[in-house]
This record gives C-alpha cells, sequence and structure tokens, in this order.
C-alpha cells in the first residue's frame, strides 16, 4: 500500500481524482494523498471538510478478487485498520461506530468512503477514502461541527506528523486488508465488535425516512448489521445511519 502515491497539495476531491487516474494497469495499493481538499466528500453526499495542513485525505485503490456480495466488509476492514492505528499511536480510546466513523470520546475523529468499479458480477477496483482530522483546534471546525467532530490535537493535547500518521496507517491497512483477503471475515468481525463496543445499548438507525429504534446485537459474518427492534424482530441493516440512544 503506498508504493505509488499520487500527492497534491490542494485538490478538489483524492477520491474523485483517484477514480479518475485508474487504468486497467494501475497498481493495487496506488494511494492519492492531499494536504487539502477543496470539495471532499462525505457519504450520502455530504461535505467533508480537509483543511489544509491539519488533516489527511488519502484516496487507496485496492484491486480485492470478491464477489460484490463481499464489498461493503471493505467499509469494516478500513474502521478496523483506522481504529487499529490511531489507538497504537495515541493511545486514545477509539471507538467505530457502524459502519463507518471514527470516534474519539464521543466525537468524530475519521470517516471512510467506499466506492467500486464493476462490470456486471465482476469486481474491477475499489476507492477507499478516509479523512482524518489530525491539528485541527476546535474554533477550525464549523460551529455546527464543534461539539460533534474532534481531531487527534483537541484529544491528547499535543500536534502530530502527519506523515508518520500516514505511514502507520498504510501500514495497519495492508495487515487488515492482508488478513481479510486470505484468511476471510471472521477476524476482521471480532475486532470490529471490539471497537465497536455499543452492544446491547438502545440505538437507532435513519434509513431514509424509515427509523428503527432497537438494540444493536452486532454484525453477522458477511458484515452486515443486526438490529432488534422493540417487537422482538430481527432487522438486517445493510446501510443507513445510526446514533446512539441516551438512556
Ligand atoms: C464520511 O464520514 O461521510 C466519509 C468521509 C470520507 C472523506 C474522505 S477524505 C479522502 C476521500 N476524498 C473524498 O472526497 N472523500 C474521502
Amino acid at each position: 500500500i503506498g508504493q505509488t502515491t499520487i500527492y497534491k497539495k490542494s485538490v478538489h476531491s483524492t477520491q474523485t481524482l483517484a477514480k479518475e487516474t485508474y487504468r486497467e494497469g494501475t497498481p493495487h495499493g496506488t494511494t492519492v494523498v492531499a494536504s487539502e481538499q477543496t470539495g471532499g466528500r462525505g457519504r450520502m453526499e455530504r461535505p467533508w471538510q480537509s483543511p489544509e495542513n491539519t488533516s489527511i485525505s488519502v484516496s487507496i485503490i485496492v484491486k480485492p478478487d470478491i464477489s460484490l456480495r463481499e464489498a461493503p466488509q471493505l467499509t469494516l476492514v478500513t474502521a478496523v485498520a483506522i481504529s487499529d492505528a490511531l489507538e497504537t499511536i495515541s493511545k486514545l480510546p477509539v471507538q467505530i461506530k457502524w459502519p463507518n466513523d471514527i470516534y474519539i470520546n464521543d466525537c468524530k475523529v475519521a470517516g471512510i468512503l467506499t466506492e467500486m468499479q464493476a462490470e456486471s458480477d465482476q469486481m474491477q477496483m475499489m476507492v477507499v477514502g478516509i479523512g482524518l482530522n489530525i491539528n485541527q483546534k476546535k474554533e477550525q471546525f464549523p460551529a455546527d461541527l464543534q461539539n460533534k467532530a474532534t481531531s487527534l490535537y483537541i484529544e491528547s493535547g499535543q500536534e502530530w506528523s502527519r506523515t508518520q500518521i500516514l505511514q502507520a496507517l498504510f501500514v495497519s491497512f495492508e495487515q487488515w486488508y492482508d488478513l481479510w483477503i486470505k484468511e476471510g471475515f471472521t477476524q476482521i468481525r471480532k475486532m470490529w465488535e471490539h471497537y465497536a463496543g455499543a452492544y446491547n445499548q438502545p440505538v437507532k438507525v435513519i434509513q431514509g425516512n424509515d427509523t428503527i429504534v432497537g438494540h444493536m446485537l452486532g454484525i453477522n459474518n458477511e458484515g452486515v448489521l443486526q438490529l432488534q427492534d422493540q417487537n422482538g424482530q430481527v432487522h438486517l441493516i445493510y446501510s443507513g445511519d445510526l446514533g446512539l440512544l441516551r438512556r
């Protein structure tokens, strides 16, 4: 991972550039890294703030030999890889919020956006976009995000080398990705559940106009979230937004 890296000081979106750059011969593990994004994208068409010098924006091109069914697992693999890297480096308590958010002390420190390119049933490549908040101070976040977003700096009180964190992220990603490809999802699921932690807590999932309230049972062997509602019915949640309900 990162053997071939395209580095840009400023770019609209590393995710878009990675997809535009991709050709058949592009090596697995090619990364696009930017110091600043002017049009960073989050999930569900939301904007993603990636200010210069304080954040990391990276998109990793991978070519997994998997079925389309297994594709959503890559987001969970990535969440484990980011959590592992951040916790090892910072010693801060890191938590995963399904499916793609990384939290420290109840505030979001990183997000993942996974996209794929497939032809009929054949996976061609996937692009894993990772946005990390590193050295932002609280007042550098937009007012409406100040209580929801955080950075390693805010949580630890010290500045971090973005190169060092990027390096650690690549090493961790490679390790967890390889394990996933070689041994399947079982080990990833265990680690994911270790970092997610919120079992048997009341949660709500918003899917478009529907809201399901229930208890999180965990993820199944395919990486699909299982939620039990008040009537005992188990729902399989493939996508949506998850919130913890305060007791
Ligand atoms: C989310 O939390 O909704 C996902 C955020 C993903 C942001 C990353 S930053 C690198 C890559 N380029 C983008 O435009 N988005 C992803």
